[in-house]
């Protein structure tokens, strides 16, 4: 037996909780290959969608309550994963639920250059960090806008999001 293995076991770490947030208008697949990633890392994951001050709500295609609709249903096969809905700062919220992280997934250089800045901020504001996951390849084209802008005029996205957001933005884009 080496010294190392003669060691008693390293007390167990609290139980670690991270916080994913976005708008979420509607839930992806590459949004739920990021909770799922995050849910392996962390003990417990909260996804947040955030009401974002600097867009109009008649910017969004679907209301907070869908997303959430939406979301929970997209995740209800991860049992450490919640979702909630949060306002303000997200720092503020992070901080109320005792989160070590906020997670992003990184589809590239220009979301890397829209996230530096938000990670800096949040980390000034209270020294929580942001863990950023590469996007899966698969889904590195992939986003909330350009899913509804396809779908508006007919095309087929029935591989980059859940069934039942297929169904949802068949019925209010009229698909
Ligand atoms: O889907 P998005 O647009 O990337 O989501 C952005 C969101 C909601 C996560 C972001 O705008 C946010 O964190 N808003 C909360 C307000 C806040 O904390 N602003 C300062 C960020 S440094």
């Amino acid at each position: 037996m080496t010294q190392e293995s003669r060691r008693p076991a390293a007390p167990r770490p609290e139980a670690t909780r991270a916080v994913c947030p976005g708008s979420f208008d509607p839930v992806t697949l590459g949004h739920v290959d990021i909770f799922e990633r995050s849910a392996r890392l962390f003990d417990e994951v909260v996804v947040a969608i955030g009401v974002n001050r600097a867009k109009p709500s008649s910017s969004r295609l679907f209301g907070p309550d869908e997303r959430l609709d939406l979301l929970r249903t997209a995740t209800e096969h991860l049992p450490n994963v919640r979702v909630e809905e949060f306002d303000g700062l997200i720092v503020d919220y992070a901080r109320s639920l005792d989160a070590v992280a906020i997670v992003k997934g990184i589809r590239g250089v220009t979301d890397y250059e829209y996230e530096m800045p938000m990670a800096g901020m949040n980390r000034h504001l209270t020294g929580i960090d942001t863990v950023f996951l590469t996007t899966d390849p698969a889904y590195q084209f992939v986003s909330s806008s350009l899913v509804k802008e396809v779908v508006s005029m007919g095309g087929d996205v029935s591989a980059l999001v859940p069934p039942h957001v297929l169904r949802a933005l068949g019925a209010k884009l009229g698909r």
